[in-house]
C-alpha cells in the first residue's frame, strides 16, 4: 500500500474522508469591494462555511502590493474587507478569516515555489502580459503573482486523503489556479515519492452564471476599469452608479431584448426566478424604459444589503472585536502554515538550525 499523504489536518471522526471539502480563497485589499467581487465570491465563501469541512479566507496585502504602494490606503483597505465579510454574513466560528501578511510562511513557500517553474510559464499571465501590452514595465511582484497566489491556496497543509481542495472564484482567476494546480504537481514529482503526494491539487469553483459580473460599460466589473457598484454604496453614490449604466439609445415604446442589456445582467444577480421572467417580460413587450429597469435594480441592491449595510455600521464602532477575530483567524493559519512548512524545508533539503 502507497504510504498516505502527509497531513495534519484533524478530520473529526464523524466526518468521512470522502465527502470532506477544504477551502481557500482570498480577496485583495486594493479598493472598496464590489458586486462582482460579491456574486464571483463572497457570497460563495460565505455559504461554503457552512458546507465545506473547512474554509479559510485570506485577504491578500502582499498581492495588493503590486498596485498599492500608499501604507495608509493598504492598511485601511485591509481593514475593509475584513469588515466587509464580517457584515456580509463571515461567522468567524464557521470559518477562518486572516490577513495574509500575518502569515509569513506563504512568502516562504512563495519562493519554494518560484523555483519549480520556468519564466515562460509566467510570461503567459493575464495581468502581466495587459501590463506588457500598455506598454509598462511590471514590476517582478506582478511577474510572480500567480506563485504567491499558488501558496496561499496549498499553504495549509494537505486535506486527508481522499478530501479536496476547493477554490471558489471567478472566472478572471483560472489561469492563476492553473498555475496552483501545475506547481503542487511539480513539488510532488520532484520532492516526493510516488505515490505519497505532499499538495492536493487543488480545484477551481466557478459557478456559471456569476463566473464575470459586468461592471457599468459592459466590461468585466473591476477597480482598474473603474465601472464598479461597490457593495456599500449608498445614496447619491449607489444611485449616479445605476442611473449611469451604459445601455442603447432604443426608445421608450420599444420592445427590448434583456439579454443584451447590461442593467439586466446585474438584475439577474439579484431577482428570483420569477421575479426575473417578469422583468424579461416587461422588456420585450415595449414601454419599459432603462430607467424603469435601473429603478428596479436600485431597489434590488438597497434591499439585498439593507442588514449587511446595518451590521457593517455597528461593526465600525467595535475595531477591537474586527481586529480579534484577525488575529485568531491568523494565528490558526499560521500554526497550519507552520506544520506545512516543517515538511516542505525537510522535503527540499532546507536545513533548520534554530
Ligand atoms: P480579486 O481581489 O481581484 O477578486 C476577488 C474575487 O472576486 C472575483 N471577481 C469577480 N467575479 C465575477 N465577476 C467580476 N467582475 C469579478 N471581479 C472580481 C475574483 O475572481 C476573485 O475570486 N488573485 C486574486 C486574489 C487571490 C486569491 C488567492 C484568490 C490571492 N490569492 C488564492 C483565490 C485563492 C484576486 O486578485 O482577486
Amino acid at each position: 500500500m502507497p504510504p498516505a499523504p502527509d497531513t495534519a489536518l484533524s478530520s473529526p471522526e464523524t466526518d468521512d474522508a470522502d465527502t470532506q471539502t477544504i477551502v481557500t480563497s482570498g480577496i485583495q485589499p486594493s479598493g472598496r469591494l464590489h458586486l462582482g467581487n460579491y456574486f464571483g465570491a463572497i457570497r460563495r465563501h460565505i455559504a461554503l462555511q457552512k458546507e465545506a469541512h473547512e474554509a479559510l479566507y485570506f485577504i491578500v496585502n502582499y498581492h495588493a502590493m503590486t498596485t498599492v504602494q500608499d501604507p495608509e490606503a493598504l492598511r485601511e483597505h485591509t481593514l475593509d474587507v475584513a469588515l466587509d465579510y464580517l457584515a456580509l454574513g463571515l461567522d468567524p466560528d464557521e470559518a477562518t478569516l486572516f490577513v495574509q501578511s500575518d502569515v509569513p510562511q506563504v512568502a516562504e513557500l512563495t519562493w519554494v515555489f518560484l523555483n519549480l517553474l520556468p519564466t515562460s510559464r509566467l510570461e503567459k499571465g493575464v495581468a502581466y502580459k495587459e501590463k506588457v501590452a500598455e506598454g509598462l514595465t511590471p514590476n517582478a511582484g506582478l511577474f510572480t503573482y500567480p506563485v504567491l497566489q499558488a501558496a496561499d491556496i496549498l499553504a495549509y497543509d494537505a486535506p486527508p486523503a481522499g478530501a479536496e481542495l476547493r477554490v471558489p472564484v471567478g472566472r478572471d482567476q483560472r489561469q492563476n489556479i492553473e498555475v496552483a494546480r501545475d506547481v503542487a504537481r511539480r513539488f510532488n514529482n520532484t520532492f516526493c515519492e510516488k505515490g505519497a503526494p505532499l499538495f492536493p491539487v487543488p480545484e477551481a469553483e466557478i459557478l456559471d452564471d456569476v463566473a464575470t459580473v459586468p461592471g457599468l460599460d459592459g466590461r468585466k466589473m473591476s477597480k482598474s476599469y473603474d465601472n464598479t457598484i461597490g457593495i456599500f454604496d449608498e445614496g447619491d453614490t449607489l444611485e449616479e452608479k445605476v442611473y449611469s449604466i451604459v445601455t442603447d439609445s432604443a426608445p421608450l415604446d420599444e420592445p427590448k431584448d434583456p439579454e443584451a442589456d447590461n442593467v439586466f445582467a446585474l438584475i439577474k444577480l439579484f431577482a428570483p426566478d420569477e421575479k426575473r421572467e417578469e422583468i424579461a417580460e416587461q422588456y420585450r413587450a415595449g414601454g419599459y424604459g432603462y430607467g424603469h429597469a435601473k429603478d428596479a435594480l436600485l431597489g434590488m441592491i438597497e434591499a439585498h444589503f439593507a442588514k449587511a449595510r446595518q451590521r457593517r455600521k455597528e461593526l465600525v464602532e467595535r475595531e477591537d472585536y474586527v481586529r480579534d477575530v484577525l488575529r485568531e483567524g491568523a494565528k490558526k493559519a499560521r500554526e497550519r502554515a507552520e506544520a506545512l512548512m516543517a515538511k516542505v524545508r525537510k522535503r527540499v533539503g532546507l536545513v533548520t538550525s534554530a
